[in-house]
């Protein structure tokens, strides 16, 4: 498997806690969200427990039931400003599910276009149906995006396939609309699909917004994927879905029926009221009376759980910008990780590991993203506060 992707895996255990010189451990390298910290609106749980409820538990269409299609190509028509409708919505089992099967479906098309650092899912994919991949390392200078101009002058003419992860993990920085529009356009020319993992976009911290290119759904090769892993924190319940010309979803129904045979029920009523009361936030002042108590609640805890994680990446940015070890801190826009940089490590991993021996605190290395300059490592902060200070303490004072 790809070298990344078994470096992410390994620092996603808890390898080793026995004989450690520390009682504590502060565990800042999982994608997972603390759920007594960051709770789910009561209205959400109120909906998974109505549906166990209710006995209905039968199957779907393969690409998830019209009702729920249509609540997704709502929303999704409001913020994207495209003409989305259920017949361009497909559920998955996750991003994951999602990602895999639009890799299988396109595999024959050509190259597949990584910027790097970037989560390590979709090379692996790529290896997996051996699609062909260049790796391309952003620049400091661009936050580590990709620019429209280098996907113009260094991109090769065999490129049919970029991924983009907006906003990015692990640094948490988002595309302006701007470049997502340039980089849109180029890829349109180039008749490249362009495929944009956005699971990180319910999560924009500090009034950074989340962008969409513009474009149109039936005509042009733009697929973007999403799903209740990170806003949510249910990475358990294995949702998410897709967004593409009807023509891709199409094709999709067949993979979905022959391999997760259909998206799972048992959680619609969850996806349902979701998808209404979010699209519900965008347009504040015209609520309708009968959501209107729901509509309050769902609110307060979404903008209670942002506040927490606008606190805690203050909480790091405060405490390891006092560090003269640490030369560079992402300033996350979107997510809840932050990409830092060690100086004078020549070994990521074994630092990494003497760090969690001396600290308890466990991150994971740069490699495990495809970052191939040594020293960098990502930090998770979907943590309760008092832990993480705990972990920033020791952590300091460590280095
Ligand atoms: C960028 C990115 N995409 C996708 C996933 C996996 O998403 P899902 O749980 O929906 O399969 C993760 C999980 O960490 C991620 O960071």
């Amino acid at each position: 498997m790809a070298e990344a992707f078994n470096i992410f895996n390994t620092f996603m255990n808890t390898f080793d806690k026995k004989g450690k010189k520390v009682d504590a451990f502060y565990l800042l390298n999982n994608g997972d969200v603390d759920r007594f910290h960051f709770p789910l609106p009561p209205v959400l749980e109120r909906a998974i427990r109505s549906k166990l409820d209710s006995r209905k538990y039968g199957y779907s269409r393969p690409q998830g039931n019209d009702g729920i299609c249509k609540k997704i190509a709502q929303y999704e028509k409001t913020i994207s400003n495209s003409p989305i409708s259920q017949s361009n919505i497909a559920l998955t089992s996750g991003v994951t599910s999602g990602l895999e099967m639009i890799l299988d479906l396109l595999k024959k098309e050509g190259t597949l276009l990584l910027p790097t650092p970037s989560y390590p899912l979709g090379e692996a994919l790529a290896e997996r149906h051996n699609i062909p991949t260049i790796k391309f390392q952003t620049k400091e200078e661009n936050n580590y995006l990709l620019t429209a101009s280098e996907l113009e002058t260094q991109i090769d003419d065999t490129v049919r396939l970029l991924l983009l992860t907006n906003p990015n993990n692990p640094t948490g920085i988002a595309y302006s609309k701007t470049e997502l529009d340039k980089i849109k356009d180029i890829c349109q020319r180039k008749e490249i699909y362009l495929i944009i993992d956005e699971i990180f976009s319910g999560l924009m911290l500090n009034g950074n917004s989340h962008h969409i290119p513009s474009y149109n759904i039936n005509s042009e090769k733009v697929i973007r994927l999403n799903g209740w892993s990170k806003d949510r924190g249910v990475a358990g319940f294995r949702i998410g879905y897709i967004v593409a010309p009807d023509s891709i979803i199409r094709n999709l129904s067949e993979t979905i029926s022959l391999t997760m045979g259909n998206a799972p029920t048992v959680f619609n009523n969850f996806i349902s009221k979701d998808m209404l009361l979010r699209r519900l936030l965008l347009e504040e002042g015209n609520i309708p009376e009968t959501v209107l108590l729901e509509y309050n609640e769902y609110k307060a805890q979404i903008t209670s759980n942002l506040r927490k994680y606008e606190r805690n990446k203050q909480l790091i940015t405060s405490y390891l910008s006092e560090v003269d070890r640490i030369t560079y801190l992402s300033n996350t826009m979107g997510g809840y990780c932050m990409f830092i940089k060690f100086d004078a490590v020549s070994n990521t991993e074994s630092f990494l590991r003497d760090l969690y021996k001396n600290t308890g605190v466990l991150l994971v290395p740069g490699s495990g993203f495809n970052c191939t300059e040594p020293g960098w490592a990502r930090l998770s902060f979907s943590v309760d506060p008092i832990r993480l200070e705990k972990g920033l303490e020791a952590m300091s004072s460590y280095l």
